[in-house]
């Protein structure tokens, strides 16, 4: 049996997040530079967005660039957002074809404003497309978007839009970048760490993390299909039991 094969189609995540690491760490055991790993890299969002567009997955987010890595050599970061534009430009007529919508997630405007404008086109050009949405988390992190939040929330509270006593969840979720998205169902991160380096922390509440010591340029469609299938292998409790949860 092949490994698509034992994938229940019934039973898919509607969501995926994948912490795509280990570029850098790829292309030194090949004894490269880093930025090989980032290009090669690129190859492995090409086929994981094939694979979860292809099994019908309606989300997948990608952590591509957090706040945190602009802290990285400028030749790291120059080349790392060089390389994505590039890729989103040439990708765009793939999208098209595979009806998927790109968005982006996080703070844009500490972008080049010549890669704003090239990502504003993409977004643009596929927002009517419905097979699956593909989000990149771009200059992102979990702590500048909650931050946002809150300063939203206190304005509105200011200017008298809202009451602090009806402040639920659902309105800490309205004012993330994420509002339009259900949770991830399930998060992957590669290259063997153990960590969330601040991504979606809100949203990741409730879903199954799995980690993989592959390293993220040798992440494939066989990769992912491991990973659904050990999403499949889980119990979603919810804080109940199993009793409640598997109604016999
Ligand atoms: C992930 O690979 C890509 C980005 C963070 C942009 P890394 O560049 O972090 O690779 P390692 O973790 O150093 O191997
Ligand atoms: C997380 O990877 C961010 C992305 C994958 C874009 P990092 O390589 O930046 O994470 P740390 O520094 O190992 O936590
Ligand atoms: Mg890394």
């Amino acid at each position: 049996m092949t490994l698509i094969d034992r994938i229940d189609i019934s039973r898919l995540p509607k969501h995926v997040a994948i912490i795509m690491d280990g570029n850098g760490r790829w292309a030194k055991k090949q004894g490269k530079e880093r930025y090989y790993g980032h290009q090669v890299g690129v190859q492995s969002v090409k086929k994981v967005a094939e694979a979860a567009a292809e099994l019908g997955v309606e989300y997948i987010t990608l952590y591509a660039f957090s706040t945190e890595n602009w802290n990285r050599p400028k030749e790291e970061v120059d080349a790392i957002m060089a390389l994505l534009i590039d890729a989103i430009a040439q990708e765009t007529p793939t999208l098209m074809k595979n009806n998927i919508k790109l968005e982006v997630i996080g703070d844009i405007a500490q972008m080049a404003k010549e890669n704003q404008e090239a990502l504003k086109n993409v977004i643009e050009k596929t927002k009517d497309n419905s097979r699956m949405t593909m989000v990149l988390a771009l200059s992102y992190s979990s702590r500048w978007e909650i931050t946002n939040a809150v300063k939203e929330i206190a304005l509105k509270i200011a200017n008298n839009e809202l009451k602090p006593e009806d402040i639920t969840q659902e309105t800490i979720s309205c004012h993330l970048n994420t509002k339009k998205y259900p949770d991830p169902d399930l998060l992957i991160r590669t290259s063997g760490e153990y960590r969330i380096s601040n991504y979606l922390l809100w949203q990741i509440a409730y879903s199954e993390l799995y980690f993989t010591n592959t390293l993220w340029p040798e992440f494939d469609k066989e990769s992912f299909y491991e990973a659904i299938i050990d999403f499949q292998s889980r119990e979603r409790r919810f804080g109940k039991t199993s009793e409640q949860v598997c109604i016999k």
